[in-house]
């Protein structure tokens, strides 16, 4: 679907439907175009409201016919709950709701109006691109027959109206980025939700070099001949098991050739977990071919940053391999030696997750010299018993940048928890026959003890683990999540990597918090930003 921006009046506009953004229980602002357009209906939305048909909570829709009065045949009232309530979020799901709506009606164009908020046109415009765009989101691929399509037309246009020439602008600029945004999150949930006979190690390093093809990013594939070279024994000891080849895929974004220290995102990019000898049960066990989400965000921000031309470097690594059974397989028992040189005694082949995201954390700590790092990992079922679907888990080494990202977390609501990193932990994985183990004593802080195990292959990089294994897919529909896959930590990652203050600014990395005591988006950031900038020249 496109998004375009039109000079347009709410009342001329020919689009099938013309989406209105309505508060609960609240009368409409004199002199808004929502009074406006009301008063061209005779008073149609007013009487509606009032009647209680609708009641305009969040997410709810109603579509009303216009009968002539306004150029748009229909008019679909879509609920933004209380205003005393909302933050951008609400947006990005009722713009969702809406394009899902009007995706069933079979129509082809939509137009949409703004409510009235405080936020800048700019962010709503991200949000409203965000929500439509990943709320009819779908993996294509694999279903020969639509349900459903009949000949209906299928939704191919949705306007943003605007009033003005700067109006114009400021809403193309939002549209623009959340349409980056948007894509890179959908090529994340494809890759996830596409099966693990398709999807595996060599495809997601191909997936990375198409990428570097398309745009400004240099890729770099490891082989498994490079990690013997390297002495990647923990990421060589996963995929040993299966006949699909390893690879670390290696993605640097470096604006103007910047040879700056970059920030390092690694994300786990198992392609079937099946537990290795350590076999899981059955049960939920091809949801398993998701064990590579980590590594699919890395992959989606990757892309998103390069297009959004982020003006820092960013290095992107993706450990890839399946955890199969096999007669060559790892064992419990079996005692492997880390790239970094520290000897791991596996006790479970299930937590590989972790051996492989030590030998990436350890490249990167001896070969890129991170100025910081930042792992996602769908790492332990611990973590879902802890925070649900609800939050991610965060642990790490650096409380600035965890508080970053939990604003983040909070501004694109893919919010995160932090959980503690104490030396006690640690103590648990030690070993009685090598340097550590790959798993603690029984069940208890499963989410931490993998923290802490990474832990030990950072060093003084100051980084961050992001337990995604509750947060990267999902068994019930949301308005821009359908089921499968979310692409979780793209948006997160982004709006993060934009308000992380940059080494020799360190003081400025408080979190910031605006007179109305909400805290204000990246976007607003880098807007006051680029105020205080042309200030001062
Ligand atoms: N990929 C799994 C973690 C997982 C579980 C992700 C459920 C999403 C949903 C990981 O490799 C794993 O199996 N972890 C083990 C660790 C344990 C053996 C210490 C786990 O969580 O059971
Ligand atoms: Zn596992
Ligand atoms: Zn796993």
């Amino acid at each position: 679907m496109k998004i375009t921006v039109k000079r347009d009046k709410f009342d001329s506009t020919k689009a099938d439907v013309l989406i209105v953004p309505v508060y609960q229980d609240t009368p409409f602002e004199a002199g808004s175009p929502v009074t406006q357009l009301d008063a061209s209906l005779d008073g149609l939305l007013r009487d509606y409201l009032d009647s209680r048909d609708f009641s305009a909570s969040l997410n709810s829709t109603t579509l009303l016919r216009t009968r002539g009065r306004i150029a748009a045949p229909r008019v679909l009232l879509a609920g933004l709950g209380k205003p005393d309530m909302f933050q951008i979020d609400h947006l990005r799901q009722a713009s969702a709701s809406a394009a899902t709506t009007v995706q069933k009606l079979g129509v082809a164009t939509m137009a949409m109006l703004l409510p009235a908020t405080e936020l800048d046109l700019e962010t709503q415009a991200q949000a409203v691109a965000e929500g439509a765009l990943l709320g009819l989101y779908s993996l294509k691929t694999y279903k020969t027959s639509e349900d459903d399509s009949e000949d209906k037309p299928s939704l191919s246009e949705l306007q943003l109206l605007a009033s003005g020439g700067s109006a114009q602008q400021k809403l193309a600029q939002g549209v623009k980025r959340g349409e980056i945004i948007a894509k890179a999150v959908s090529l994340a949930r494809d890759l996830s939700n596409s099966p693990g006979n398709d999807i595996n190690p060599s495809y997601l390093a191909k997936t990375a070099q198409k990428m570097a093809k398309r745009t400004s990013l240099k890729c770099n594939i490891l082989s498994r001949d490079d990690m013997k070279k390297l002495k990647m024994g923990c990421l060589l000891g996963v995929a040993q098991g299966s006949v699909q080849p390893p690879v670390l895929i290696m993605l640097d974004h470096a604006p103007n050739g910047t040879a700056e220290s970059p920030v390092v995102l690694v994300g786990k990019g198992i392609t079937f977990d099946s537990g290795g000898i350590s076999i899981k049960p059955a049960a939920n066990m091809e949801d398993m071919k998701m064990d590579m989400s980590g590594g699919a965000a890395v992959l989606g921000a990757m892309q998103a940053l390069a297009e959004l031309e982020h003006p820092r470097r960013v290095v992107g690594l993706v450990p890839a391999s399946e955890n199969l059974p096999s007669g060559e397989a790892v064992k419990p028992g079996d005692i492997i030696r880390a790239m970094s040189g520290k000897t791991v005694e596996v006790i479970n082949t299930d937590a590989e997750g972790r051996l492989v995201l030590a030998d990436a954390l350890a490249y990167a700590v001896e070969h890129l010299k991170p100025e910081r790092m930042i792992d996602l990992a769908t790492l332990t079922g611990a973590v879902v018993v802890a925070l649900g679907a609800h939050a991610t888990g965060m642990m790490g080494t650096d409380e600035d940048m965890m508080a970053i990202l939990k604003a983040s977390g909070d501004h694109t609501a893919e919010r995160v928890w932090q959980l503690p990193l104490f030396e006690d932990y640690s103590k648990q994985i030690k070993s009685d026959f090598a340097d550590i183990k790959n798993v603690g004593a029984g069940r208890d802080a499963g989410s931490i003890i993998g923290g802490a195990f990474l832990k030990e292959f950072v060093r003084d990089v100051p980084w961050v683990h992001l337990d995604i294994a509750g947060t990267a897919w999902t068994r019930a529909s949301h308005p821009y999540i359908p089921k499968g896959a979310t692409g979780v930590g793209i948006r997160l990652l982004i709006d993060a990597l934009e308000a992380l203050p940059r080494p020799d600014t360190k003081a400025e990395a408080k979190v910031e918090v605006s007179s109305n005591g909400k805290k204000p988006s990246s976007a607003e950031k880098s807007k006051s930003k680029g105020k205080a900038a042309k200030a001062k020249a």
